[in-house]
């Protein structure tokens, strides 16, 4: 059982908005191609590959763990790798590509249900590899898409600047658009809980690219199929955190979500992203990804403000606003994560040892 971990991690007691020695940090996408060592097997191994082959999954699960003290470890997979479960014929260029883009009620129907155990095995099995070699204060979390990112890919069938073919199919065929939404809604809460069996302390929902919605309609299809998937895994029991991505005029909608946290991109400031939230979310995020090419001094003075309107209440997990670039610095996300550390254990006079 997974248990023991939630006393020993700080990320986990963060996630719980209980008193932590220091913010906990991680990266979005910490593993991948601004690593060395990850382009050194990329050169060897094409990405399916590795995340399809669970002890190749596990060793770049670990690469930035290796490097940087990090608080989590997220597994090694991508928001697409289900949908191939589902009988979806996907390939990545680097983005994914899909070969026949969902367009009809038909199509939409006949879409494979998933069965986690029978459909991805592999990423289950990378879950267990990753919990053996994982030192147990360093949680491992799980992730699925959000059910709008991942619709704007298999309607649009390739990343689309603002995936304007999907934004146009949820107005020209709206029942069509919810039963797809529902039904990847269905299969993440299945994978996401599948995952959790496996030994996934935390679960986080990948809402990339619900930001490009009006509020009504963000409502209406984006939030109302992802919090479909989080009430799903209520009991679980494991922290679930849902980011979505330029939510600065979303926020009160997604004050309402059933999860624990609330990750957020660089655009809105923390204090009043919490206010906006109220006191029940932690908050996750936001350093803008650009801040990592600032000097050093630049990026200390950036993660300050990041921490200062933070605040000082519980339930703050540090984070970029969006996934760290390929041309980023690693000795950058060195500093950065050392940074956090130093700069909040000092800022945190009253905070205890975890019991
Ligand atoms: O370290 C981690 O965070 C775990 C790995 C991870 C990947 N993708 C690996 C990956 C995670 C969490 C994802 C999530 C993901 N994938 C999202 C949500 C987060 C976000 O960034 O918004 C989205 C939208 C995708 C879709 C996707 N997959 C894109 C747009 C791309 C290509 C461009 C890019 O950013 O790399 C991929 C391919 C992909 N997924 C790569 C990696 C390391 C690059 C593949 C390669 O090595 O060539």
């Amino acid at each position: 059982m997974t248990a023991p971990a939630a006393e020993t991690s700080v990320f986990l007691a963060a996630c719980r908005r209980r008193p932590v020695p220091y913010t906990p940090i991680w990266i979005m996408r910490q593993a991948g191609r601004y690593l060395p060592e990850y382009r050194q097997l990329r050169a060897k191994v094409d990405f399916e590959t590795l995340t399809r082959t669970p002890e190749l999954a596990a060793e770049v699960t670990l690469q930035p763990l290796k490097r940087f003290a990090l608080d989590a470890a997220i597994l090694f997979s991508d928001i697409m790798t289900p949908l191939q479960g589902m009988g979806v014929d996907l390939s990545f260029a680097p983005g994914p590509v899909v070969r026949e883009p969902l367009r009809t009620l038909a199509a939409i129907e006949a879409l494979r249900e998933l069965e986690p155990e029978r459909d991805v095995p592999f990423v289950l099995e990378s879950i267990r590899l990753v919990r053996a070699a994982v030192p147990r204060d360093v949680p491992l979390i799980g992730f699925a898409g959000g059910p709008f990112t991942l619709f704007c890919y298999l309607v649009c069938g390739r990343p689309e600047k603002e995936f304007e073919t999907a934004r146009a199919f949820l107005y020209s065929q709206p029942q069509a658009s919810l039963r797809l939404l529902e039904r990847l809604a269905d299969a993440m809460s299945a994978y996401l809980a599948a995952q959790a069996s496996a030994g996934a302390q935390a679960l986080m929902l990948f809402e990339s690219w619900a930001g490009l919605l009006a509020p009504p309609a963000f409502e209406r299809f984006a939030l109302h199929a992802a919090q479909r998937t989080l009430a799903a895994l209520r009991g679980t029991g494991v922290p679930r955190i849902y980011y979505v991505n330029q939510a600065g005029a979303l926020m009160e909608a997604v004050a309402g979500v059933d999860a624990e946290v609330i990750g957020v991109d660089w655009r809105v400031p923390l204090d009043q992203v919490r206010r906006r939230l109220g006191p029940d979310k932690a908050v996750q995020g936001n350093l803008d990804p650009a801040a990592l090419f600032a000097s050093a001094d630049e990026l200390e003075r950036q993660a300050a403000r990041v921490l200062a309107e933070a605040g000082p209440a519980p339930g703050h997990i540090f984070n970029l606003g969006h996934g760290i670039w390929p041309q980023a610095d690693p000795q950058a996300v060195a500093r950065l994560v050392d940074y956090v550390h130093d700069r909040s254990a000092r800022a945190a006079p009253a905070a205890k040892a975890l019991s």
